[in-house]
């Protein structure tokens, strides 16, 4: 079936953080809102049948994961990631943030240290110190337009202490799809100096034309062994309110401490629409998936464009995978606090501002472009419409 993406749904008063939170948030009603990483698109036809199907029955009592619920995700790992799941690696956590927490509880203790790679996904920082675990940056470099990993001073980073690394892959907010040489030198840093790597995948079903995702554990089985791999259908087909992803843990002992922490929390069962709709998206919701692909692709082509050729100061970091663009806003030559006032108070757009995703995260903001292009429109008009405004202002004060 042909899918329409063009189409505007009013999602006020649906309990929509992203609607509905956005006045709280951003202190205006008439704010924009395109920053947390939720799309403005319904779900596969076959996910909204089977939800309907599942509500109908009318009994929504304790649920369990069924064999077809574990199948479904063991055949999308190997069609679309070239990557054999076995059954008793996949565990259950109500989301990849709650399962990062949980991951932080199981593996580390107070004094020992986590490596994030900023400027990266903002709830990465706030798992490790919520729990008072020590948090070592081992920032992105970017040279060239362009982020890479700086092995050398990871290297430099680690220490006895260190014992888990957070991989984001592909990377929110800077777009990168790592290669296989990049993971591949990641992960043999990590298993030489004893650091378990918990390669958060959330948004590897969405990755951009001429790139290729490599799933972390698939690469060797050392990597598998010395993994965690957080995967989940939210991000891919917009079903976070539906609580449901899977922590998948090739390696025996590790699991076994994972599943020890889930069990203590009382955590094991699964949302009864959760697993629902997980199980339909795999098995249904790939023709849906490769539309909004090409969707969310014509969609940067038109921000590039427009960016290019109306708000030249504003330059598109070109994204590799995820539906969110980062965008270096330092020619516009504001600190990160005017940066924020401009795009909120002037623009009236509610993008994550840079500043937020840690060190290197400064001058720049991310925005979400999974939303109909006249959505997309809107916001950049408002966006240029503010950027004319201080140009004046400046040119006035000369
Ligand atoms: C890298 C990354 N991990 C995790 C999440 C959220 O996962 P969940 O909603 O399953 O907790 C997001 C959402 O934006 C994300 O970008």
């Amino acid at each position: 079936m042909k899918y329409d993406f063009d189409k505007e749904i009013d999602r006020f008063g649906s309990a929509s953080i992203k609607w509905d939170e956005t006045e709280s948030l951003f202190g205006d009603k008439d704010i924009l809102p395109m920053w947390v990483a939720d799309m403005d698109f319904p779900a596969p036809q076959p996910v909204i049948e089977a939800l309907k199907k599942r509500v109908e029955q009318g009994i929504y009592g304790y649920t369990t994961r069924p064999q077809s619920y574990l199948e479904a995700i063991i055949e999308w790992m190997e069609q679309r990631h070239d990557w054999l799941v076995e059954r008793e690696w996949i565990c259950h956590s109500p989301g990849v943030v709650p399962g990062l927490s949980l991951i932080v509880e199981a593996f580390t203790e107070p004094g020992d240290k986590v490596i994030i790679q900023p400027p990266v996904y903002y709830p990465f920082k706030e798992v490790v110190v919520r729990h008072e675990r020590d948090l070592v940056y081992n920032p992105l470099k970017f040279e060239n337009g362009r982020y890479t990993m700086d092995f050398d001073d990871l290297v430099q980073k680690l220490d006895p202490d260190v014992k888990l690394l957070f991989l984001c892959s592909p990377h929110n907010p800077v777009g990168r799809v790592w290669t296989k040489e990049e993971l591949t030198k990641l992960g043999d840093i990590c298993i030489e100096h004893g650091v378990v790597v918990v390669a958060d995948e959330i948004h590897f079903d969405l990755i951009l034309k001429n790139q290729n995702h490599v799933n972390f554990a698939s690469i060797s089985k050392e990597f598998a062994n010395n993994s965690i791999v957080c995967t989940a259908p939210s991000k891919t087909f917009n079903l976070a309110g539906l609580q449901t992803s899977n922590i998948i843990i090739p390696n025996e002992k590790l699991r076994a401490v994972f599943t020890k922490v889930v069990e203590t929390h009382f955590l094991s069962h699964p949302n009864t629409f959760g697993i629902m709709a997980l199980e339909s998206a795999y098995r249904f919701g790939a023709e849906w998936l490769d539309q909004c692909l090409d969707y969310i692709e014509g969609n940067l082509e038109f921000l590039t464009a427009y960016m290019e050729n109306r708000i030249p100061k504003i330059k598109v970091i070109k994204p590799e995978g995820t539906y969110l663009v980062w965008l270096d806003c330092r020619e516009l030559g504001l600190n990160s606090k005017d940066l924020e006032r401009l795009m909120q108070k002037e623009a009236k757009v509610a993008f994550d501002e840079g500043y937020i995703f840690g060190p290197g995260g400064e001058g720049f903001t991310r925005i979400n472009i999974a939303c109909p292009r006249s959505i997309l429109k809107e916001g950049l008009s408002r966006m240029e419409a503010a950027i004319n405004r201080l140009s004046v202002l400046e040119g006035n004060k000369k």
